[in-house]
This record gives C-alpha cells, structure tokens and sequence, in this order.
C-alpha cells in the first residue's frame, strides 16, 4: 500500500495504536523463512513419557507411532522410515537401489542441475557422478525429453534415476516406474519438500510407489520438525532393507549382513514429527490461502511454476522476473530487505554452477535451467503471515521492480 507520498507503508495489524507504520528498514518483518516446528516446550508430559521409556532412538515407540500414523493421515498405503535428514534418506536410497554388484560403467546419477547440493552430494557419497539434465520451463520438474535422451545417450552406464520433484510439485510417477522397468534403473525421488503434496487425481504424491520417495523435515520445510526425513515405499521388502541399512546393516540384532550407517531419528525428534502431524492441515491451508493471494497479486506480472497436481506444498513462493528485470535481481533483493522483506535466489546457482560440483558432474544443455536460475525470485511464505502481508510484499515487489527499471 502507499501512503500520500507514494511511499510503501505497511498496515500493521498486530498493533491497534498505529494502524499505519513504516517497516523498520534494519530489521525485516519477514525474513524468507520462519521455522515453525511445534513448541516442544509445551509438551513436558510427551517428554517425561520418553524420558521414563528409557528408550530415546532405535526406532522406539514414539518412532513407530509416528510411522504408523503419516501412512494412516497422509499416504493411506504402503510403508515408511524416518531417517535423520533427507539427505542422509537420499544416500540409503541411492546405495540400496545400486547394490553391492554395480558394474564400474554404470557410473551416473540422472538427475536435474535445478535442486539442491543435497542431490548432488548424496550421489557422490554413494561414488556415482551426477548426469544433470535440464527441467521443464513453465513445471520445472526433469524435462522429460532430455531424461529419454540422456539414457538413450548414457545407455548401460546410468546406475540411478534421481528425479527431484520442484518445489513440492508433483512428478508423473508412473512414467519413472516405467522408465525404471524399461532400462532397468533403480529410481529414487527427491520429493524434499513434498510432503503433503496431491497429485492431479487427488492422491498423496508418492502413494503406491514402489521406489524410494525421500521427504526432508527440515525446519525449514513448511513440514517442520527441526532435522529429520521420511522414505516413502511401497515395496515394503525394499523399505525392511532400508531399515536395516539405517541400523548399520543389522538385519538381525547387531549382525551386519549388509552395508549400513546410522540414520536413525531421535524419540524426541519423532515426538515433534507426532506433533507435527497434527498441526499439518492447519498449516497446509493457510498456506494455501496466502499462495492464492500472491497468484492474484502477481499472476499478471510475472511468471509462476505451473502446478501439475491440485495442491502443491511450498516453503515460499517462487516467481520469475521478466528478462528484463533478471539483471537487476540483486538490487531488487537489496531494496525488498529496506522495506522488510528477505528474498532468495533458489536454486541459483543450480547444481551446474557451483564452484565444487562442476567438475565432478556431466551434464546435457541446460538452457532452460540457466534462464530460469538467472530470473528465479523466492518470497516469504510464513505460517504467522496473513493475506494483507502477502499484498504488502507484493506491493513492494512492483514498487521496487518499477523503479528499479525506470532508473536502468
Ligand atoms: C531438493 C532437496 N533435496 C534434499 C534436501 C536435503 O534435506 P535435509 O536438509 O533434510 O537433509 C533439501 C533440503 O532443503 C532439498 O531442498
């Protein structure tokens, strides 16, 4: 909104002495991200329960509580595993799927140079490098046309599939278990920031799937818990080998009969999990709704990722700046922080990009990649937002982007 002067102001609804207050230009109002896990200092009895169990980690009850209960609420089939964050999941899932016996020519992990370095470096953890391919422009998933292309190109030296699916947007599952079964590929799915996610027929993302789909936990994720991840399978003999490679590869108490770490989460990491899931559709809602009002506040002006499932979750809002903003981005993000809002650039850079990771990846054209990392803007999208702070930064993103063009 602009006051009289055409300056941006802000309707501060918390405060009812000042109905109108400008932002403070040091300290911003909304910083990208806000973690919001449950307050586990509200539930000392959850904590005494654990504390006389005697049982804090080793997937104890709390663990198969929580287990049980995302399959009942959220996936309503198959089976799952917590781990103690995605990435570590990403790392089970990728060695589980290559097995001990990987022919030295299968050396590559396929997947898209727009995610994040966990991607990445799960695969080379496992000792695979990484194949980049490009994404879709307007979804922003794997383009479908270099991923046929790079294994018809990378024929008999791919060891896994590793689609990431953007920004909690669902990916078209059937044709990976497809793609799996045809060139006889294992497949993960990087689903980091999915959880929750329907697709286009309205069923969970993920549900039924037989490859491993790995959830993140972060506390940044819009699923909260501080650190901590999810497996998703359907093929609960594959899930029952994951478990025991999480374990340290006992498959029987304390004997090893495969590889194995440890990725086991924390009783009081599942509590807050438990607790979690319990605020969930609250939370999924109102982001829902803060989502619609940025569509109305920017759909016209700038692009958006177009959704391929009927809910997607986002930790924040991405959009895309017109080619001829994308040079200006920096001095955009500077001036939204003087009027209170933090802005991101994710994923610039892409996988592609980054200083480490360059020389140790192949990779195919990544034209749309690169156009959509140069323009990519991120916004908040906090649970302690309402629809008016939504319409207030994007009151400032036009304001700033206007003036910023004008004085090019
Ligand atoms: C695409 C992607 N993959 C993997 C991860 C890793 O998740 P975690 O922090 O739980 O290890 C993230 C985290 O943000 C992510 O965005």
């Amino acid at each position: 909104m602009q006051n009289g002067t055409g300056r941006l102001v802000r309707r501060n609804h918390a405060s009812t002495a000042s109905p109108l207050l400008a932002p403070t230009p040091e300290i911003p109002q909304f910083p990208l991200i806000r973690p919001d896990p449950p307050r586990l200092s509200c539930h000392a009895a959850e904590l005494a329960e654990i504390e006389a169990s005697g049982v804090f980690s080793n997937y104890g009850p709390v663990n198969q509580r929580f287990e049980h209960e995302v399959i009942r609420s959220i996936f309503g089939e198959g089976a799952c595993l917590t781990v103690c964050n995605a990435t570590i999941g990403l790392m089970l899932a990728i060695r589980e799927g290559i097995g001990d016996a990987r022919p030295a020519e299968r050396r590559y992990a396929l997947m898209p140079s727009f995610t994040f370095a966990a991607t990445a470096q799960a695969a080379l953890w496992c000792g695979l490098t990484p194949l980049l391919c490009d994404i879709d422009p307007e979804t922003w998933l794997p383009s479908a046309e270099q991923e046929d292309w790079l294994l018809r190109k990378y024929r008999g030296q791919i060891a896994v599939i590793v689609p990431y699916a953007t920004f909690g947007n669902c990916l078209d599952l059937a044709r990976y278990a497809e793609l799996a079964q045809r060139h006889g590929v294992p497949v993960v799915v990087d689903a980091a920031a999915s959880l929750g996610s329907l697709d286009i027929q309205g069923r969970p993302f993920a549900a039924g799937f037989p490859w491993p789909v790995v959830f993140s936990m972060h506390a940044t994720k819009a699923f909260s818990v501080g650190e901590g991840g999810l497996v998703y399978c359907a093929d609960e003999d594959r899930l029952s080998r994951l478990r025991a490679m999480g374990s340290f590869g006992f498959e029987q108490p304390r004997i090893v009969t495969t590889i194995g770490l440890n990725s086991k989460l924390s009783e009081v990491s599942a509590l807050t999990a438990l607790l979690q899931l319990e605020r969930f559709p609250a939370a999924i809602t109102l982001r829902e709704k803060l989502l619609n009002t940025y569509g109305a506040e920017l759909g016209q002006d700038f692009q958006t990722q177009q959704s391929t499932g009927i809910r997607q979750i986002q930790s924040f809002q991405s959009i895309v700046l017109p080619a001829q903003l994308a040079p200006l981005r920096d001095a955009i993000v500077t001036s939204l922080r003087t009027l209170g809002v933090s802005a991101a650039t994710y994923f610039s850079p892409h996988l592609a990009q980054h200083p480490y990771l360059r020389d140790r990846v192949a990779a195919g054209s990544l034209t749309a990649t690169d156009s959509l990392a140069s323009r990519i803007l991120s916004l908040p999208l906090l649970t302690s937002m309402s629809e008016d702070d939504v319409r207030y930064i994007a009151s400032c993103l036009r304001q700033v982007a206007a003036a910023l063009a004008v004085a090019a």
